[in-house]
């Protein structure tokens, strides 16, 4: 009846998280505070691990794409289930191997590695760097080289697939910053010279066609201009790939109107797709890697706030402020994103009521939901946006000096906090006097 799995409201008519009541979460850690159910999450990347498993041949690999969510507990929790991660910056390496991740399970992406980065992850001896250009391969290169160590690689190449999403998150097609272009021939040169490198091992190709994707086409047409390519690198320069990555992107309800697609049936057809392009083309199975972010996350978390203020402007609109904002959640300011609410004290209230949801930042923009429907809210009120798991505290800022809210996860009726709230003294830290 909710669009995240782990909501439900107890007998007090109060909205639970994984069986806790979101009043009392609200009381013992005060608001904004994001709130994650564990079992939702585990129950994503089992998902994944497990219909690879059932429908793909081959061997298979997921990687759980850090920048939805970063942390060590995320990092344990998924590491424990058997999932690698793919990175994009020190940051997230350096947490990823704090957290006792596997380092041959950590993959690399990135569009401008700098070379302290590669420094580090070579000397972890991470998995596999996704190279995005030329420039970094001999940087790679040379700093293996110099350690003499060979370091794996797969190029993140823009297969030229549309997938119907917003622009900003649309990533396959040649205008995109990320990776080299199949239809230019570039893809092509860049295998050729990274098969003459000392210190460089092609292992596979990648592509990550966009997010917040619910069609199955893209991903098949992705499939097969992918192992065209492996056909072509094979036949005409002798260079064989063993490894098939191809992203993430699967789509999550962030509304009641988004679409669900059970992700099984995305792996069964993707499967069946590889399957069958390997046979026509005698092609031996490439191992299957897949990176999802946002649909191992998304769905699994919300937002707590509580409302300060109801503003009516007659005929105009009426803003609700909460205690967090862009700070904590930007991307409607980023993309509009669209996002549902709930009220913790009466979630299922008849909605009636056409209101805005703004932030405490100082920007006009600075909005949650535009016109959302909800019943009557008032001063006091808590809050809970929906489906935040992902890209939201990954995002977060300190715009305007507002401490980050913490991260609680819920599981079987008990909470723990997985990151601290930031202290006022946390902002300082790096000012000099
Ligand atoms: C290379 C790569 N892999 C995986 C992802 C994760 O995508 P999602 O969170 O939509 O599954 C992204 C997102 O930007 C990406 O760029």
């Amino acid at each position: 009846m909710y669009i995240m799995e782990g909501l439900s409201k107890n007998n007090q008519g109060m909205l639970t998280l994984g069986g806790i009541s979101l009043k009392d979460i609200a009381k013992k850690y005060g608001t904004p505070a994001y709130v994650m159910d564990e079992d939702t999450i585990v129950k994503n990347a089992c998902v994944y691990r497990d219909a690879t498993k059932k429908y793909y041949d081959g061997e298979s690999l997921i990687l759980y794409a850090s920048k939805a969510f970063s942390c060590k507990y995320i990092y344990k929790l998924v590491s424990e289930l058997g999932l690698g991660t793919d990175v994009v910056s020190g940051g997230e390496l350096y947490t990823a191997l704090k957290a006792g991740m596997p380092a041959e399970k950590i993959y690399f992406h990135g569009n401008n590695k700098t070379p302290d980065e590669i420094k580090l992850a070579v000397d972890n001896n991470v998995g596999c760097f996704v190279v995005d250009n030329i420039t970094e391969l001999n940087r790679i290169n040379d700093y293996a080289k110099s350690v003499n160590k060979t370091v794996d690689i797969a190029f993140r190449i823009k297969p030229g697939v549309e997938a119907h999403t917003h622009e900003f998150i649309m990533t396959g097609q040649i205008d995109s910053k990320f990776g080299v272009a199949l239809e230019t021939g570039e893809a092509e040169e860049a295998y050729i010279l990274a098969s003459k490198m000392s210190n460089i091992n092609i292992v596979g190709v990648h592509c990550h066609i966009g997010s917040q994707i619910f069609d199955f086409q893209p991903f098949e047409s992705a499939v097969e201009t992918m192992l065209s390519f492996v056909v072509l690198l094979k036949e005409k320069h002798n260079i064989i790939v063993s490894q098939l990555n191809l992203g993430g992107g699967y789509g999550i309800k962030y509304t009641s109107q988004d679409a669900h697609v059970p992700y099984e049936m995305f792996i069964s057809k993707i499967s069946d797709k590889i399957n069958k392009v390997c046979e026509e083309n005698n092609l031996s199975k490439p191992m299957l890697l897949m990176e999802p972010g946002r649909s191992i996350v998304g769905a699994a978390g919300l937002t707590l706030y509580t409302v300060g203020n109801v503003k009516n402007i007659p005929n105009v609109r009426t803003y609700v402020s909460i205690d967090g904002g862009m700070s904590d959640n930007p991307r409607y300011i980023l993309y509009n994103a669209e996002y549902e609410a709930k009220l913790v004290s009466n979630p299922d209230g008849q909605a009636d009521e056409t209101v805005t949801i703004a932030g405490k930042c100082c920007e006009s923009g600075d909005i949650i939901i535009k016109d959302a429907k909800m019943p009557k809210i008032s001063e006091g009120d808590l809050l809970a946006v929906l489906s935040t798991g992902a890209y939201n505290y990954s995002m977060s800022s300190n715009y305007n000096r507002i401490p980050r809210p913490p991260v609680v996860f819920v599981s079987g009726g008990k909470d723990k906090v997985v990151i601290e709230r930031e202290s006022y003294d946390d902002i300082l830290k790096n000012d000099k006097d």
